[in-house]
């Protein structure tokens, strides 16, 4: 199909100093947890975007010298000629494609502990670290700053060499030259402490300095964050934002501006909506006539277009949309908008890379998995064995719609089969709850991809038994029948049935989900520790309820820290008058009151209440799958070949785990897998 001209604007080239874009699709800096630890994964990632149509493809933080680096968690780095090569093999990949290659140069200041180099970390005036660490920083002195500036010039050379188009000065993030320019961290009596101009001197000369070092082939970019959500006590966008764009107006190549920290940057959609940096960002481009670059999970082409006309952004910059789907471009291109595979603002990228571990997505569940598994978000391995069978598939939740739709696109015939009319599973049920709606996109992708294929059938309102499954007369069964909240309390602190669970109004989240009548005062006892005991909590508290939190957690939904949401989270809840009872275990339940241990002491504390809803654990719905395992003639009557157990009635998880459950089994349906091999490339430094 044509592209729709009114998208036409997306596409127009954009000149960066010595360089142009093909187009206004600018991925901006984002981290894979690959780092130079692992580049072929790394450089594979990035080769995708490119093909996927992206004007500018940018690297992860790359740490331009030892003395920043940020150990457990993997970044790049142009350390030396090694590294030089390292990146080269992604610039190389990217070019391959069309796109510019950018590098994101960072020194991290007082967020570097340096826990494996041991080198001395450094800030503007001798702080402690950002994060909680028992060993402070040191303030830099006139060496020291001399020193970063050559870091600067040095690693731009090397990012030069590795042949780079667009060079960054990075003061976003809270990092080194940011650190500069906030008076948290500034307390200064020199030239570069005191008034904006000074806290903004070091800032300036190290664009100087990379524009003298490279700016004759590369665009020296910027990066900064404008305001730190923290009024008064940190940067502001009409005080120091405003200050800083005005001195450095026409100096950068260009802006990329966005928010402080991460979790205001890369706000999940249960606290920020698309575009949602806009209030702090939109001035930029007023106070200068270079590019600039802005943020805010942009998956929606006319919402882009409308930030390009209005003047806000020149360049529609993504981290997360160009992750759940690397293909946003291209596929506007071609006129196949609806065939984006939108970001829900989960966050889970973001879980991945707080856990220093390669990057995951919800929506996408081939990303990080391009080079060791060989899978291409868009295109599925062709079919293989079976190639003339016909498949079930038996729920249609995450994993049962993804497994279907990657099935299908193999070429395999599909049956999808579910008991309720509406296909989705717990994708139609968890949207509704407060902040979840976006969510929903996991299911709306799927569906419109179903609907588009031929070759599944789709069976509503049928509940599959194991005689109307030997009835159906398929030779290969996949279950993907998901899973149901438990009730009797079980879950990460209490490892048998706590008593009394069958006494007066427990409620679990399935049944909030379908509607049960709540009676007050609640507890909801959240032993879950994700997003779920939380979200139960703001629901019942916003209809009225009277709602008191309790989780042995140390603070509530803390699995969500990984998602940057937990803070988030706690604020709201207090704010809106929900009690918390932290660190302690239900105890016992008696249909009025539970006991709830503290657990430190055992100390146990008696709380009064008319409900009690228990988000502990999930059990897996598996009963079928065990059914037809056990009965090996009946299957071999009905002429089943294979049956597999997918997702949550395989392993209770996250969606991102459903949808990737439901993916592998496609991709390995009909392959010939070795149980004794190990299943992807790894990496490895060979000892010769
Ligand atoms: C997984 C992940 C890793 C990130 N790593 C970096 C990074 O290394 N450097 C950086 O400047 N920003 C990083 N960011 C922030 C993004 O560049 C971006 O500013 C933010 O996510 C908001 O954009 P979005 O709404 O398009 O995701 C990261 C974001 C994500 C989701
Ligand atoms: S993990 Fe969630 S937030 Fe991150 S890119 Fe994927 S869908 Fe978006």
């Amino acid at each position: 199909m044509p592209r729709n001209p009114r998208y036409d604007i997306l596409f127009e080239p954009v000149r960066i100093g010595p360089v142009t874009a093909r187009n206004r699709f600018y991925q901006v800096p984002h981290c894979t947890g690959m780092g130079y630890d692992l580049p072929h994964s790394v450089s594979r990632l990035r080769e995708l975007k490119s093909e996927g149509l992206w004007g500018v493809v940018n690297t992860e933080y790359c740490s331009m010298h030892w003395s920043s680096e940020d150990a457990p968690y993997r970044l790049c780095a142009l350390w030396d000629e090694n590294d030089v090569k390292t990146q080269s093999l992604t610039v190389e990949k990217i070019k391959r494609h069309g796109a510019l290659a950018g590098v994101e140069l960072w020194h991290g200041g007082n967020h570097s502990p340096n826990k494996w180099s041991r080198e001395t970390p450094l800030s503007p005036s001798g702080s402690t670290q950002h994060a909680v660490f028992p060993m402070q920083t040191r303030a830099m002195d006139r060496a020291d700053i001399r020193n970063l500036r050559k870091w600067q010039v040095d690693a731009a050379k090397r990012a030069k060499r590795a042949g780079f188009d667009i060079v960054y000065v990075y003061a976003g993030h809270g990092y080194l030259p940011f650190q500069f320019i906030t008076k948290r961290w500034n307390q200064r009596g020199d030239e570069y402490g005191g008034a904006i101009e000074n806290r903004a001197r070091l800032l300036r000369e190290m664009i100087e300095d990379t524009k003298d070092a490279v700016g004759d082939t590369c665009a020296v970019a910027v990066r900064l964050a404008v305001d730190e959500l923290m009024g008064p006590d940190g940067v502001q966008a009409a005080e120091e934002g405003e200050a800083v764009i005005s001195l450095l107006a026409e100096l950068p190549d260009l802006w990329d501006v966005n928010i402080s920290y991460v979790e205001n940057d890369s706000m999940s959609s249960r606290f920020g909506a698309e575009a949602h940096q806009e209030k702090f960002t939109g001035f930029v481009k007023k106070l200068t006539t270079k590019p600039v670059v802005g943020v805010g999970r942009f998956t929606s082409p006319d919402t882009m277009v409308d930030q390009v006309k209005r003047g806000i952004l020149d360049f529609i910059g993504a981290a997360r949309p160009s992750i759940a789907d690397p293909f946003i471009p291209l596929k506007i291109n071609e006129g196949r908008e609806e065939d984006i595979r939108e970001c829900i603002g989960c966050n889970i990228c973001r879980a991945q890379n707080n856990s220093g571990v390669p990057i995951r997505c919800t929506q996408n569940p081939t990303i990080g998995e391009e080079y060791r598994r060989g899978w291409h978000p868009e295109i599925m391995n062709p079919k293989n064995g079976f190639a003339d069978e016909a498949v079930l598939v038996v729920g249609a939740g995450p994993a049962g719609l993804e497994c279907a739709m990657s099935l299908a696109r193999r070429g395999y015939d599909v049956a999808l089969a579910d008991a309720s009319r509406e296909l989705g599973g717990r994708l139609n049920r968890e949207p509704k709850l407060p902040g979840l709606a976006a969510w929903v996109r996991v299911r709306d992708y799927r569906l419109g991809q179903i609907a588009k294929l031929s070759n599944i059938e789709i069976f509503r309102e049928s509940r599959m038994d194991r005689d109307a499954i030997y009835e159906a007369g398929f030779p290969h069964v996949i279950l993907a029948t998901g899973a149901s909240w438990r009730r009797d309390g079980i879950g990460h602190n209490n490892f048998l049935a706590v008593p009394g669970m069958d006494q007066g109004r427990v409620l679990t989240p399935d049944d909030i989900m379908a509607g049960a009548a709540v009676e007050g005062p609640v507890i909801v006892y959240d032993d879950d520790q994700y997003y779920m005991g939380g979200v139960i909590a703001e629901k019942l508290r916003a209809e009225g309820h009277d709602v008191t939190l309790v989780t042995p957690g140390t603070d509530v939904s803390n699995w969500s820290f990984f998602t940057d949401e937990q803070f988030k989270t706690q604020a709201k809840l207090m704010k809106m008058g929900v009690r918390l009872l932290l660190t302690h275990r239900l105890a016992a339940w008696a249909g009025d009151h539970g006991l709830f241990a503290c657990n430190y002491t055992g100390e146990q504390k008696r709380l009064a209440a008319a409900t009690l809803v228990s988000v502990t654990s999930r059990q897996a719905n598996d009963a079928l799958f065990l059914e037809l395992k056990a009965d090996e003639a009946g299957r071999e009557a009905a002429g089943i070949k294979t049956i597999r157990n997918v997702g949550d009635s395989d392993v209770p998880g996250a969606i991102v785990h459903a949808v990737y459950a439901g993916h592998k089994a496609a991709r390995e349906f009909g392959e010939v897998i070795d149980p004794d091999q190990f299943p992807f490339k790894r990496e490895l430094v060979f000892v010769k």
